[in-house]
């Protein structure tokens, strides 16, 4: 059984995937790291985000064990992987792995940006999770705060917004909702009534 959850940076997405992956014993799989993880990879080997064969080959040798990095979390992270998600090579080296993975006994959840149009358009499930930029960026503002680090909610904001804009006007793969994918719009909800009512979809 596959589950594919989507929607934009900081919907709470990736927080409703490992939930229901624990609960339905599943594995789990947050795409936006592997992307991540390519991003780190092409800077580790000195070269440009935007030098198409040393993101290709960043994708190819990219090691799944070396996801947990902790510098692979945070903004400029997250703008540096969405940045090179826009090369077509890159998105056609990551697909085998997702596709493998999503495969895999007794079932998988994997959250993204295209999990249910392009990396698993058969998926059992398909959840497409929003929330206003103004409610997202409030709650990027609260983590941040918790950990101590400092960034204006403006900046958070603006972050948030050009990173939907990148991320949804991209030629290939663009962040979308699948025509047949459930909406959760979280903006009033807290963490626990989304995946209340992300059960109620895959128990119905
Ligand atoms: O989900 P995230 O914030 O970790 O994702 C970081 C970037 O990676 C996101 O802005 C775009 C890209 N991404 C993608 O293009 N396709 C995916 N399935 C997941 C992430």
């Amino acid at each position: 059984m596959i589950i594919a959850i989507d929607g934009p940076a900081a919907s709470g997405k990736g927080t409703l995937a490992k939930r229901i992956a624990a609960h339905l014993g599943f594995h789990v799989l947050d795409t936006g790291l592997l992307y991540r993880a390519v991003a780190r990879d092409i800077e580790h080997a000195h070269f440009r985000l935007d030098d198409r064969w040393a993101a290709l080959a960043a994708a190819r040798n990219l090691n799944p064990a070396t996801l947990d990095d902790p510098a692979l979390r945070g903004v400029p992270a997250g703008d540096k992987a969405s940045v090179i998600a826009k090369i077509p090579e890159v998105r056609a080296a990551l697909l085998q792995y997702q596709r493998d993975f999503a495969r895999q006994a007794p079932g998988a959840v994997l959250d993204g940006r295209d999990i249910g149009t392009v990396v698993c358009p058969n998926a059992d499930i398909k959840i497409y999770v929003t929330a206003t930029p103004q409610e997202r960026a409030r709650r990027r503002h609260l983590e941040h705060q918790a950990r101590g680090e400092p960034a204006t909610y403006e900046a958070l904001l603006a972050d948030i917004l050009s990173r939907d804009a990148r991320d949804s006007s991209r030629a290939i793969a663009p962040l979308a909702a699948a025509p047949d994918a459930i909406h959760i719009d979280t903006t009033t909800l807290d963490a626990d009534a989304v995946f209340a009512s992300a059960v109620r979809i895959i128990s119905r």
